[in-house]
């Protein structure tokens, strides 16, 4: 199974690191194909902890070569942060690539998606403040910066001043703030050059080379379905696609070569920032999954939104991805609830409705119809086979993979790498 796609199903915060790591010692390239430093993931290796946001999960398993693909935007400064930092614990970050068609994230994108927040008022998004949005947005106006242009300067300096113009006008007039001059810009991109140059690759063609050898690509999606700019709640989401097609586009590797679409999903529903979230909790059952679950951004530290399981939300990634595995996490938060209920539809207006909505006022107003699943009071963090897991647990499983059209292959029971209940191997 040499091409694999791997997703988040949700809001976000699946897991998407851990299992990336599950499959680590067995692949030999792992692609971050969208989005930057927004993402946040935490891997726990041993009693060792790692939080990742630029680079893809897979950099920590020591075969494996890392690679940024031309779908993502690129804070060149958290990227050297980010690897300095993982090779003073003992990681080996030599073997990176990134993209030469990768655009990059300036001051001037960060500054932009700070204020531009600050002027929405109550109807901002709730973005990392990371300058992703107006990163992508210079990219479809093409006025955007990439990796290549750093190593012509001639060209950097045109396409910077050439960006700054516009923006230097609206930073001023409309958000009064002072100009960002092309000078700094350039001087602190110029600064990285030498360091950058030994990974800037050809990465389209590194990988579909790799592919003809027989090797193994994992496409490691960050954010995740309901995120993504085309499908997810828009207007609430990320400014990429963050889906399984994001993987195509965002790495030059064709639809036709991808085998496998694994998605994770987590055992209730998370979600950070604004938009609407059916099952949203704001009682002490909300309380429970956040402080059983830990449910604290790794980008922001910003608390995250809780609620049920949302059995619609999940078909609709089995659809919108070709989902053909789910890893369904943190299964273990749920111990200790008498009654675990499950969204299996909504309300719309009086209407039930089977599936999410298209039209987003229909998914603002829809109330979740549950059904309730017994639940279980035993630690089950020591389970390994499917067996080991009270009735109950097993039954809540099983009714959610019937609801959520593709079969669930392996279960996380805890935040440790060994953590996990396989079912079916998630590459075969
Ligand atoms: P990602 O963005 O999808 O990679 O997910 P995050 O790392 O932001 O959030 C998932 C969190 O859940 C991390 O802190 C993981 O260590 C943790 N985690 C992953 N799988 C499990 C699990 O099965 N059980 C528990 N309790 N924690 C898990
Ligand atoms: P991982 O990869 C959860 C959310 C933000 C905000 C919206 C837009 O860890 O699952 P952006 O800064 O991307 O323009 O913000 O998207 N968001 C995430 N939520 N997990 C993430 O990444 C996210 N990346 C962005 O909170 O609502
Ligand atoms: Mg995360």
């Amino acid at each position: 199974m040499p091409a694999i796609v791997l997703i988040g199903a949700q809001w976000g915060d699946e897991g998407k690191g851990k299992a990336t790591d599950l499959l680590g010692d067995r692949v030999d390239y792992v692609v971050k194909f969208n989005g930057g430093n927004n993402a946040g993931h935490t891997v726990v290796v041993g009693d060792k902890k790692y939080a990742l946001h630029l680079l893809p999960s897979g950099i920590l398993s020591p075969g494996v070569t890392p690679v940024i693909s031309n779908g993502v935007v690129v804070d060149i400064e958290v990227l050297f942060h980010e690897l300095e930092a993982l090779a003073a614990r003992g990681v080996d970050v030599s073997k990176l690539l990134v993209s030469a068609n990768a655009h990059v994230i300036t001051a001037y994108h960060r500054t932009l998606d700070k204020v531009t927040e600050r002027f929405l008022g109550k109807k901002q998004i709730g973005t990392t403040g990371r300058g992703i949005g107006p990163s992508y947005a210079d990219k479809i106006n093409r006025v955007g910066i990439r990796i290549q242009d750093l190593f012509d300067e001639g060209i950097l300096r045109q396409k910077v001043e050439g960006a700054l113009d516009l923006k230097n006008h609206i930073l001023v007039k409309v958000y009064n703030r002072r100009a960002i001059t092309a000078d700094e810009v350039i001087d602190d991109l110029l600064s990285y050059t030498e360091r950058l140059r030994p990974m800037v690759a050809d990465t389209s063609l590194v990988l579909n080379r790799a592919l003809d050898e027989g090797k193994t690509v994992l496409f490691e999606g960050g954010q995740a379905t309901m995120l993504d700019v085309d499908h997810g709640t828009y207007p609430f989401v990320t400014s990429s696609n963050a889906t399984s097609g994001g993987a195509a586009t965002g790495s030059g590797v064709a639809p036709n070569r991808i085998d496998r679409v694994i998605a994770v999903v987590k055992a209730y529903t998370t979600r950070v920032g604004a938009g609407p979230f059916p099952t949203e909790l704001f009682d002490e059952s909300g309380e429970f999954l956040r402080s059983q679950g830990f449910e604290f951004g790794t980008t922001t530290g910003r608390p995250r939104r809780c609620g049920w399981y949302d059995a619609p939300i999940a078909r609709y990634s089995a659809r919108i991805n070709g989902v053909t595995d789910f890893v369904l996490t943190k299964l273990d938060v749920l111990t200790g609830l008498e009654k675990i209920p499950v969204c299996v539809a909504y309300d719309v207006e009086g209407v039930r409705v089977d599936e999410v909505p298209v039209s987003q006022s229909d998914f603002h107003h829809a109330v979740p119809i549950y059904e309730e699943f017994p639940g279980w009071s035993e630690d089950i963090t020591g389970a390994r086979e499917f067996s080991d897991l009270p009735i109950n647990a097993q039954n809540y499983v099983l009714a959610i993979e019937k609801m959520s059209k593709a079969r669930i292959s392996a279960i996380g029971v805890g935040p440790g790498r060994d953590e996990i209940v396989v079912r079916h191997d998630l590459l075969e």
